[in-house]
């Protein structure tokens, strides 16, 4: 039966697919519904009423949490408003992980603070035996001088030398800005988001499902991580941008037997356990210490570092010392 579904974008209701889809086979579920905004979408109201808009919301949610494995996860995007009352509906079926804030300025509201970020809560079906990694994101630099932003006081020498293990507050991605990077949605999620939750809590060959694809954000992170979708969308036009995305799109968030999340052209999210058999494509210091003002770099991505004898470290360590007083003429930030 699930195999009628399995790497398809669904046209329909989701709560009518959902009660086609068996309990406990999705290892990932991620909703990212409309959010009752009046948003313009093709074909669909976006302004229920309050209490209308909740109840339709409490079913779907249940239906997310029935369908994922006892070891699977459900996350939930959407503003903190609505996210309040999804919590509640959660908590009665399943088990509370995170609420990740991401970093994201929406439209100001009128006489209140800035709206600032999305939530997504993170829940887990069941938290004991709940399929989790660890991940990592680049260290966060001065964009002039490159220095690390975060001082690490006198633990520079044990920095890791691609970054630390992402936390509940994510900074680093953003939303899709321009209209040449979008699908006409009003409400297009940037795939890297997606790869990074797919990255911690599921494996090659997992099923992710999706209620409110859309132009197939989810799909397309899962098809990149070698995973299995299936999405759903009462929209046509949707489902028909999406469905030929997919054509096109292929596994290739990859580099030797590990999946990874690559945004232009720099890795965003990669595994803790990964990390082994990654580093051998970047050229890392002996000293670890450097890493605070340079960013480590791929091999085949620049010839000339490629030419360079990383081993010599006498030459390294001058190199960084060179271009380090060269950024810290243009920058004031590490002046104080
Ligand atoms: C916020 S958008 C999702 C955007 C998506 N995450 C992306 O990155 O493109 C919500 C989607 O839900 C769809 N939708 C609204 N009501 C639905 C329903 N009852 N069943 C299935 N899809 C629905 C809309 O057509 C819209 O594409």
């Amino acid at each position: 039966m699930i195999e009628n579904y399995l790497n398809k974008i669904i046209l329909g209701d989701c709560l009518e697919i959902f009660s086609d889809i068996p309990d406990n086979i999705i290892d990932v579920t991620f909703a990212d519904p409309p959010f009752n905004l009046n948003k313009k979408y093709n074909n669909y109201r976006d302004s229920l009423e309050f209490k209308e808009y909740l109840n339709w919301c409490k079913k779907w949610i249940h239906e997310m949490v029935r369908v994922t494995k006892p070891n699977g996860s459900i996350f939930l995007h959407n503003i903190p408003k609505w996210l309040t009352y999804y919590s509640g509906f959660l908590n009665e079926v399943a088990e509370f992980k995170h609420w990740i804030s991401w970093d994201a300025p929406t439209a100001p509201m009128g006489k209140s603070l800035q709206p600032s970020h999305y939530g997504i809560l993170y829940y887990a079906k069941e938290l004991k035996n709940n399929k989790y990694y660890e991940i990592r994101y680049p260290h966060k630099r001065c964009r002039r001088c490159g220095f690390l932003l975060k001082d690490y006081g006198g633990k520079k020498s044990g920095l890791h030398p691609f970054g630390p293990l992402v936390s509940d507050v994510w900074t680093d991605i953003h939303r899709i800005k321009h209209n040449k990077y979008r699908d006409i949605h009003p409400c297009q999620l940037p795939i890297h988001l997606l790869e990074r939750i797919l990255l911690m809590t599921s494996d090659e060959n997992d099923v992710i499902l999706d209620p409110f694809s859309g132009t197939g954000t989810t799909a397309i992170a899962a098809k990149r991580l070698g995973r299995n979708y299936i999405g759903f969308d009462i929209d046509n036009k949707y489902v028909e941008i999406s469905s030929n995305k997919l054509q096109i799109e292929q596994t290739k968030s990859k580099i030797g037997n590990a999946f990874i999340s690559i945004f232009i052209d720099s890795i965003v999210t990669l595994r803790d356990k990964d990390w082994n058999q990654i580093e051998k494509n970047y050229f890392i210091p002996k000293n670890k210490k450097l890493i605070d003002s340079n960013r480590i770099v791929f091999k085949e991505k620049n010839n000339i570092l490629q030419q360079l004898d990383y081993n010599d470290h006498r030459k390294r360590t001058s190199n960084f010392h060179n271009q380090l007083s060269l950024k810290l003429d243009k920058c004031n930030c590490h002046k104080t």
